[in-house]
């Protein structure tokens, strides 16, 4: 479907009320190849967007977004151990995890009720309570934007690093990923090493893939806000990577910062406690603020511009660099009207 000149607030969590010059939505993969092979070689600015998760836009778009609802969630393979499951890209990505949990397949359960679809899943190597989805991709498939040539990518050609992957780096903006093969266990063993994971699993005794599920939703409700109900798009900075030697000054200096050593070996440490020490958690300017419950995000009271939470956000990177000596780096891509 092609739609002119569209209203683009319930395509980004944000819910800026901004508008594309086009939105072209896609249920079949053919159509898509055919889209992009006639209008091969076209300089028409495009932007693929999937839930909208992870974007500020700054004003309307002025080009055509592409957004896939492709659908289909399918068992490819099984073996004793493990399942190779494959998901279309428009898929709600808290559906597909619903799905294996219910199904018993492990992998995917530490990741549940993050907003936004399959499709976007691979590009930021989503993660949370120490799982990324990097261990569970299999390969993924794509469509060239410029002419509509499909691809396939294993998971080692997928580049994957922290939040980052080659389509956020050497492939941003080329591609247009429509589906994903995930790899899950048929045995699954539990992921409970992050915060309070073990504790809250140890009051329901029973370990168990759902279990494990139903603690990630009840975490995930009590601190991040529901972009249903308030605009936000989760993180809006990454954690920051630091070396030994900053890790133990920092740490010298203020004993309560949390530094946790991730699954590449770096040290990393809380923007969210570093924002809330510097007194902007639960501040607001206008309609832009930082979450009362989680200062690493930042919302939308209703009528905020993504300029004026732009601005909250600098100011706030200003005020951590100058008492900590930290430059946070944007986790949420900015999306600029020309
Ligand atoms: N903290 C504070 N104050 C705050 C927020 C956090 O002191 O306002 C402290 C907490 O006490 C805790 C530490 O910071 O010691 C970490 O906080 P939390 O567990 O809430 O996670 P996070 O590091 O802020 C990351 C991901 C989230 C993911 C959670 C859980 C990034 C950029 N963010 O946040 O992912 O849900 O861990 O695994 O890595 C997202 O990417 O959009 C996202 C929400």
């Amino acid at each position: 479907m092609i739609y002119e000149n569209i209203s683009l607030k319930k395509y980004n969590t944000f819910c800026l009320n901004i508008k594309a010059d086009r939105l072209v939505t896609f249920k079949l993969e053919e159509n898509a190849i055919r889209y992009f092979r006639n209008n091969s070689g076209s300089a028409e600015r495009r932007l693929v967007l999937g839930g909208g998760s992870n974007l500020l836009f700054l004003g309307d778009f002025h080009g055509t977004v592409i957004h896939p609802e492709i659908e289909g969630i399918s068992l490819e393979e099984k073996k004793e151990d493990y399942v190779i499951i494959a998901s279309g890209a428009g898929i709600e990505w808290d559906r597909l995890v619903e799905q294996t949990v219910n199904y018993g397949f492990g992998g995917l359960e530490n990741l549940s009720l993050i907003p936004g679809q399959v499709g976007a899943a691979p590009v930021q190597n989503l993660g949370a309570y120490g799982v990324e989805v990097k261990d569970t991709i299999e390969k993924v498939r794509a469509i060239s934007l410029s002419d509509g040539s499909v691809r396939e990518f294993s998971n080692e050609e997928c580049g994957f690093g922290y939040r980052d992957s080659i389509f956020k780096k050497d492939l941003k903006g080329k591609y247009l990923i429509t589906k994903v093969w995930f790899r899950l266990t048929t045995k699954p063993k539990l992921s409970l090493d992050y915060g309070s994971l073990k504790e809250e699993m140890n009051k329901l005794g029973v370990n168990s893939l759902s279990n494990v599920r139903k603690i990630v939703i009840n975490t995930r409700l009590s601190k991040l806000p529901d972009p249903r109900v308030l605009g936000n798009a989760g993180s809006f900075f990454k954690n920051p990577i630091v070396d030994n030697v900053t890790a133990e000054n920092l740490k010298r200096k203020y004993p309560r910062l949390p530094v946790f050593r991730d699954s590449y070996g770096n040290n990393k440490l809380a923007a969210g406690w570093l924002i809330e020490q510097c007194g902007w958690k639960g501040k607001r300017k206008g309609d832009a603020g930082v979450s009362d419950k989680q200062a690493l995000v930042f919302v939308n009271y209703g009528n905020a511009k993504g300029r004026d939470i732009l601005d909250l956000s600098e100011e706030v990177r200003k005020s951590v660099f100058e008492k900590f000596g930290i430059d946070l780096e944007r986790e949420v891509e900015v999306v600029n009207p020309i």
